[in-house]
C-alpha cells in the first residue's frame, strides 16, 4: 500500500517553521553581480599583473569559481534522475557534501534534541550513530542477525520496535552494508516500508553501483512511500571521494525541509561539475566497466587467495561492494582479536597496507575489511598478509 505520511508533523517544528535562506539570483537573472560580496576579478592567481588588475578571462576561468556555486545543483540532478531512471523530477533530489552531510541533516531536521531517537542495526556505518551523538539524540540498536541469515534484519524485531515507539524518528538501514559487504532482503526493506512505522526509512546505498544483477535500488519505491530516503554518493563507483558529492533522495515534503537547514551553497562549483561530468552517459558507462573489473578482481583474484589460506578463517561478507570482511585466525583456528590487531599492525606498520580493523563491532570477531584495490594492490597485499601471518606464526 502506498504511504502518505505527513512529513511535517514528524519533523522538528522549528524546522517546518523555517524561512530558507533565498539569493536574489533565485528572482531575478543578472549580468552584473553585485549582490553577494564575490569578487569581479576572479581567482586572484589567474588575474594579470597590470595596473588596474584585469580580472580573469571565461577561458581562464571557465567555472568562474568566483561566484558561487548552484544552490539547488540542478545540473547534477538533472543527470542523477536520468541514471536512477524512474520517474523521479529534480524535487525528489537533496545534492550534499558527500552522503555525511545528507545524514547529518536528515538526523537535524527530524529529530529533537534530547527528545527523539534513532534506530540503527549494527555492525554498520558509523555516521548515523555520530550524527546522532552530536545532535543529542539516542541511538536504539538491533544488531543484524548472525547464525540464521547472516548479516540481514532481525526483522520481527525491527518493526515491533519501530511500531511501538513514536519517539524513533529514523531507522537507518544499510544495503549492501558497511562493514558486511551483505545485500538486505529486499523483502524486509518492503515490510518496513509496509509497517504501521510513521518516521523515516532511510535506506543507504552509497555502494549500490557494486551490486549485480536482483538487488537493484530502492528508487523506484521513492514515489510510492513518502517517508523513503535513499542515501546515494559520487565517493565509491565514481571514484570522486574528494570532491565530496552525495544525495538524498526522497518525497518532495522530506527534501523541501532538508534544503530549508542546508548552509546555503553546500556544494562547490568543483564539485559540482566534477559530479556533472562522471554522471554523463559516457562516464556512467566507464563508471559500470571500473565496477565490473573490482567485482572481478575481488571474486577471481582476492577472495580465492585468501580462501586458501590456514589463517583466515572466513570470508564473513563479500559479493557487493568494493570491500570485503574477513574473520582471522591462529594456526589452530582460533579466532583472536590480538591476532587480528597484529595482522592490521604488521600490514600497516611494515607494508604500509592501510586496512580497517572491524573485530569490535557485534558479528565481526577478529575480522578486518579489506578494500579492493587495482589488480596489483590485490597481489601485493597477498604477498604482505603471506608474510604477515610467516612472522606471527613464528612468535
Ligand atoms: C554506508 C556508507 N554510507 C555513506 C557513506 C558516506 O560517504 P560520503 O560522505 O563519502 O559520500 C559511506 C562512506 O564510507 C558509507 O560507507
Amino acid at each position: 500500500m502506498p504511504k502518505n505520511i505527513d512529513i511535517n508533523s514528524i519533523a522538528r517544528p522549528n524546522v517546518v517553521k523555517l524561512m530558507p535562506y533565498r539569493s536574489t539570483r533565485e528572482d531575478y537573472s543578472g549580468e552584473v553581480f553585485l549582490d553577494s560580496n564575490e569578487s569581479s576579478f576572479g581567482p586572484a592567481n589567474l588575474v594579470s599583473n597590470s595596473s588596474p588588475p584585469i580580472p580573469a578571462s571565461q577561458e581562464l576561468n571557465p567555472l568562474q569559481t568566483n561566484r558561487y556555486p548552484d544552490p539547488y545543483c540542478s545540473k547534477v540532478k538533472e543527470r542523477l534522475i536520468a541514471k536512477l531512471d524512474c520517474g523521479l523530477s529534480t524535487d525528489n533530489i537533496f545534492v550534499s557534501s558527500g552522503g555525511d552531510e545528507a545524514i547529518d541533516n536528515l538526523t537535524r531536521v527530524f529529530c529533537r534534541p534530547g527528545v527523539d531517537k534513532c534506530l540503527i542495526c549494527p555492525p554498520t556505518f558509523e555516521m548515523y550513530e555520530m550524527a546522532c551523538m552530536i545532535n543529542e539524540i539516542e541511538v536504539l540498536k538491533i544488531d543484524l542477525e548472525t547464525s540464521n541469515r547472516p548479516f540481514q534484519l532481525q526483522i520481527d524485531k525491527v518493526i515491533q520496535t519501530l511500531e511501538n515507539d513514536p519517539l524513533i524518528k529514523i531507522v537507518w538501514l544499510t544495503t549492501p552494508g558497511n562493514p558486511t559487504g551483505v545485500s538486505l532482503n529486499q523483502k524486509d526493506l518492503l515490510a518496513v516500508l509496509e509497517s504501521d512505522y510513521k518516521g523515516i526509512v532511510g535506506i543507504d546505498e552509497a555502494y549500490i553501483d557494486f551490486v549485480g544483477d536482483g538487488h537493484q535500488s530502492m528508487a523506484k519505491y521513492v514515489s510510492k512511500y513518502n517517508n523513503l530516503l535513499l542515501i546515494q554518493t559520487m565517493s565509491k563507483s565514481f571514484g570522486l571521494a574528494g570532491a565530496r558529492v552525495g544525495f538524498a533522495i526522497s518525497s518532495p515534503e522530506v527534501i523541501k525541509l532538508m534544503n530549508s537547514i542546508k548552509p546555503p551553497f553546500n556544494v562547490s562549483v568543483l564539485a559540482q561539475n566534477a559530479a556533472f561530468e562522471a554522471l554523463s552517459p559516457d562516464s556512467i558507462k566507464s563508471m559500470r566497466r571500473i565496477v565490473s573489473e573490482i567485482n572481478q578482481t575481488r571474486d577471481e583474484i582476492l577472495v580465492p587467495a585468501l580462501e586458501k589460506m590456514p589463517n583466515v578463517k572466513a570470508v564473513l561478507g563479500s559479493g557487493d561492494t568494493n570491500f570485503i570482511l574477513v574473520q582471522f585466525c591462529l594456526s589452530d583456528g582460533t579466532v583472536s582479536n590480538d591476532f587480528t590487531k597484529k595482522v592490521y599492525e604488521i600490514l600497516a606498520t611494515e607494508s604500509k597496507i592501510l586496512l580497517r580493523n572491524r573485530a569490535h563491532m557485534p558479528g565481526c570477531n577478529g575480522s578486518l575489511r579489506i578494500g579492493v584495490g587495482t589488480r596489483d594492490e590485490m597481489y601485493r597485499f597477498l604477498e604482505a598478509l603471506e608474510k604477515a601471518f610467516e612472522k606471527l606464526n613464528k612468535e
